[in-house]
């Protein structure tokens, strides 16, 4: 029997209500735990958020001291002073409406918590947790980042940047997840190891190894696959952090990853994947002798790259490498969804973001 026979006419619009309601603070919520900055948050309008009920839930599910990983009590504070202004404004009736005991008591502490100089707050580690797009299941990854900045200890891995949060997004629509189903995969590159994690947690692929030059952004990846349960009691790990300077030899025990069955001799995987790594025309040479050697002496067959087109001529530098090395380049045709209708792993795209599959010519 169909569910919409036990809805009356004048309830229905109030169902209708109620589901909106919960998808926006659903949605709200998602941003807030990926440090969304405070103006780009999707508040719902003002007539939803005085209700008793809405406030009681945005505690709940964003300020409640129990939820993990909390965003940074300065970034708490901000989203909390912009939520309780528009919930001032929407207050007609001083004796009706009012505000939530529990956000007034959340601000009341918040005000008092001791905040540390604004240098020390952008150099600190969040935990940040992201949500995958799809509006049904909550498929989450959790990093260590300091986003506050851009170049630190040398590298620009110390955050996920848009092209790694794109190519997520791909890979968690069925034909992305089609790429990595099943597969042994190297991350190039991988900075905080966003897309390693969730390639490991939530994509079904045999085993990845997630690679930097860094060696404190492999001890922060390492923590990672402890905060995201990737760990394996006694015995390999489904997901290996390793630094891997390219141009060096790939320095890996082959028993440290689970379900190894590349035989006695060297490292094999199926697929690369790399995101946000054609910045700078310097390194261009060396990422394409690096991913000719993982084609020639690794196995690799295929290099899934998202690039952010910030230069065109760097951009070209890279294209002209792969035709000098004899790699076909195929755009997948992956569109980034507009930053206003992402329901997930949200991000910035006011500059292109495109992905390439490349592959070597044969
Ligand atoms: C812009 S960040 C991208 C990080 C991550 N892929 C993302 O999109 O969020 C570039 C990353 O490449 C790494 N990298 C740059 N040159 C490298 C090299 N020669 N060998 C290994 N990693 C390198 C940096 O340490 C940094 O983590």
């Amino acid at each position: 029997m169909s569910r919409s026979v036990f809805i009356t006419a004048t309830s229905y619009p109030r169902v209708i209500l109620a589901a909106t309601m919960v998808e926006s603070i659903r949605m709200l919520a998602r941003q807030y735990f990926q440090l969304v900055d405070p103006p780009q948050l999707a508040i719902p309008p003002n007539n939803i958020l005085i209700q008793p009920t809405v406030q009681e839930a945005l505690y709940e599910h964003m300020f409640n001291e129990s939820l993990t990983p909390l965003p940074p009590a300065p970034y708490r504070a901000r989203v909390l002073k912009l939520l309780l202004s528009r919930i001032e404004e929407a207050i007609t009736d001083p004796e009706e409406d009012e505000i939530h005991d529990t956000l007034m008591e959340t601000w009341a502490s918040l005000l008092t918590t001791p905040k540390p100089p604004a240098l020390q707050q952008a150099q600190q580690l969040s935990k940040i947790k992201y949500t995958a797009p799809s509006p049904g299941s909550e498929r989450t990854v959790i990093t260590s980042e300091s986003r506050g900045v851009i170049l630190s200890g040398g590298t620009t891995g110390n955050r996920t940047w848009e092209a790694a949060l794109h190519l997520g997004s791909f890979l968690s629509t069925p034909p992305g997840a089609e790429l990595v189903r099943g597969k042994r995969i190297i991350e190039l590159g991988a900075g905080t190891g966003f897309l390693s994690l969730f390639c490991a947690r939530h994509l079904d692929v045999k085993n990845v190894v997630c690679t930097d030059r860094e060696m404190f952004l492999v001890e922060n990846m390492r923590e990672c696959v402890r905060l995201n349960n990737l760990e394996v009691e006694g015995g390999g790990n489904l997901m290996v952090p390793t630094i891997w300077d390219w141009g060096t030899p790939l320095d890996l025990d082959k028993t440290e990853l689970s379900d190894d069955s590349s035989g006695e001799g060297e490292m094999e995987f199926d697929i690369a994947l790399g995101a946000d790594l054609i910045y700078d025309a310097d390194i261009i040479p060396l990422l394409l002798s690096t991913v000719r050697d993982l084609f020639e002496n690794y196995a690799v067959k295929e290099f899934v790259i998202a690039a952010t087109l910030r230069n065109e001529r760097t951009f070209q530098t890279f294209l002209d490498g792969c035709e000098t090395n004899s790699f076909n380049v195929e755009t997948l045709t992956f569109e980034s969804t507009p930053s206003e209708e992402q329901t997930g792993f949200f991000h910035s795209t006011s500059i292109p973001i495109h992905t390439y599959r490349i592959t070597q010519r044969i």
